[in-house]
């Protein structure tokens, strides 16, 4: 057992793709016991190489040292089994945008998690935290922990409270995020989207919307606003990265939330979707991406 101080030592990543990757690389780097949970053998592997891969990127960029590298690969450790989390401070779900999906793996989350005063964190974008919790029966401890892809290189995390977490997991949240893995926090009611996909989202159906209609092709609606507003990437392309199947997915949530038509997805982007261009994971969205680009 850990010594009875609230801070948060061992973490338990629940997914590993492109968020839960990002976010089990953080914690390793910053010194954590992590442990990351995959369904199966296969997902695990891609998800270690997706590790690696961001690894060897920041020792080329010299933002980490070779031996930090390899120690942090040494370090984590992989499971297909959710009782391994039983000793866990944290468990930081990343799975995704399926609310069925979310609020059985937290029903598993409290059932396995043996230590009374374990936090429970999401990284959903749009599924209220408070139907998460109440898939518990320790709402109170259960939280949003939102970060942003790449999750090593933008150092946001969106902190967002049910109506029933407590202060004091509210404040060990808030300590961990800033204090061991030196993230910007900013804090969000309880509502689809948070405040960044809230304002991002829109923007990217209005994108698409526009590439849609003929109005402008997709090199010229990226360009204009990598060059004439100062964005690094434009947000066709940001759509590819961040996967049509999430902004598919939280757009659909902040819809049945708000019911405003700036929230609807636009036909093309569910025909992609369906078609399984899902952007840059996939080799093919707004653009095509060759295997070594795609990650
Ligand atoms: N670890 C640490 N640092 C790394 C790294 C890694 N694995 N990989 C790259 N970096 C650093 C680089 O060293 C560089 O730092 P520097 O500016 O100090 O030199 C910086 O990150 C940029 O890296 P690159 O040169 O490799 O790449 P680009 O300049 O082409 O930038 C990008 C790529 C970071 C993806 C940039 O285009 C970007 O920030 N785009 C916007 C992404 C964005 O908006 N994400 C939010 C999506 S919304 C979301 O995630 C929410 C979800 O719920 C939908």
């Amino acid at each position: 057992m850990n010594a009875n101080d609230g801070a948060i030592r061992k973490v338990g990543v629940v997914g590993c793709g492109l968020m839960g990757s990002g976010i089990a690389e953080v914690c390793v780097r910053n010194g954590l016991d992590t442990l990351v949970y995959e369904v199966n053998g296969e997902a695990l592997e891609s998800g270690r190489g997706r590790i690696n891969q961001s690894l060897a990127r920041a020792v080329e960029r010299g933002k980490l040292a070779a031996a930090d590298r390899d120690a942090a690969m040494a370090a984590l450790e992989f499971t297909t089994d959710l009782t391994d989390f039983a000793d866990r401070d944290l468990a930081v779900e990343a799975v995704p945008e399926d609310e069925e999906l979310k609020t059985g793996i937290f029903a598993t989350l409290d059932r396995v998690m043996l230590r009374p005063d374990a936090l429970f964190a999401s990284n959903t974008s749009s599924i209220p935290i408070m139907k998460l919790g109440a898939a518990t029966t320790r709402p109170g401890q259960v939280m949003g922990l939102h970060f942003f892809n790449p999750v090593p290189v933008l150092d946001l995390v969106e902190l967002v409270p049910s109506l029933v977490t407590t202060d004091t997991a509210w404040s060990r949240m808030r300590h961990f995020a800033t204090d061991v893995l030196g993230r910007h926090v900013i804090a969000s009611q309880d509502r689809a989207g948070f405040v960044v996909n809230s304002l991002l989202i829109p923007y990217l159906l209005a994108a698409i919307r526009m590439f849609e209609s003929g109005f402008a092709v997709a090199q010229d609606i990226d360009e204009g606003m990598v060059r004439g507003c100062a964005h690094p990437m434009g947000p066709l392309a940001l759509t590819d990265h961040i996967g049509l199947d999430t902004t598919l997915a939280v757009a659909e949530s902040l819809y049945a939330e708000f019911k405003e038509p700036l929230y609807a997805p636009p036909p093309l982007l569910s025909r992609m979707v369906e078609a399984g261009h899902l952007g840059r994971k996939a080799g093919r969205g707004f653009y095509a991406y060759p295997a070594h680009v795609a990650r």
